[in-house]
């Protein structure tokens, strides 16, 4: 691992970081269980499992003092009238914040926390969101052609916590509604487990 500064550049076009990146694949079928149109998800899984989006990492030692980033791209395309988005997680390190900045397309960072808070912030290019510590973060893609490009950067040491999005999924569901996008209430979202002090 080289220890001296560096530079990468960062190919938008082609969205990818050239000569320094690790890049992981999702497809839908990593999402089950998070869009509300079982069937439309189980038939678009059977005809060939889109892939809904890819990450492009900057290698970096996974620990304090370090920090990760990279390109999240996510396609567009939608599950019933839910917009492709990511997985979404808490990172395991709760304390830990995260930057995004929009370099391409049109989206939301949906974001909750462990408190029973919510909010959405919007990606457009030149837009950046700062996630404050403990707050889970989900990427939605809101165009219907266009891909969703943000370059995100976090904390060497955070960590990902996937399993409590599986398990309670977000308050909100992000649905495509008369030529636009809505903030619903999500049905089969549950309270994650509270820590009593
Ligand atoms: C890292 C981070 C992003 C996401 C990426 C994919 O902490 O928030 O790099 O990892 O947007 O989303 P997930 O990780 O939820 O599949
Ligand atoms: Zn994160």
């Amino acid at each position: 691992m080289k220890e001296r500064p560096f530079g990468f550049e960062i190919d938008i076009a082609d969205a990818a970081i050239p000569a320094r990146d690790r890049c992981m694949q999702r497809r839908l079928s990593a999402l089950r269980g998070q869009y509300q149109d079982t069937a439309g998800f189980d038939h678009m899984v059977e005809q060939g499992d889109p892939l809904i989006y890819e990450v492009h990492e900057v290698l970096r030692p996974e620990s304090s003092g370090e920090l990760l980033s990279g390109l999240s791209i996510v396609h567009p395309g939608r599950v019933g009238d839910e917009y492709f988005m990511t997985k979404g997680h808490y990172h395991s390190v709760r304390g830990t914040a995260e930057i995004y900045y929009c370099l391409k397309g049109h989206g939301l960072l949906l974001m909750e926390n462990e408190d029973g808070d919510w909010t959405a912030e919007e990606f457009r290019p030149g837009r950046a969101v700062y996630v404050t510590p403990n707050y889970a973060h989900r990427s939605v893609n809101l165009s219907l052609n266009e891909d969703l490009v943000t370059f995100f950067v976090y904390p060497g040491h955070a960590g990902h916590d996937y399993a409590t999005i599986e398990s309670n999924g977000f308050r909100k569901r992000v649905v495509h509604r008369d030529g636009t996008f809505e903030l619903i209430d999500n049905p089969a979202w549950s309270a994650p487990a509270q820590v009593s002090a």
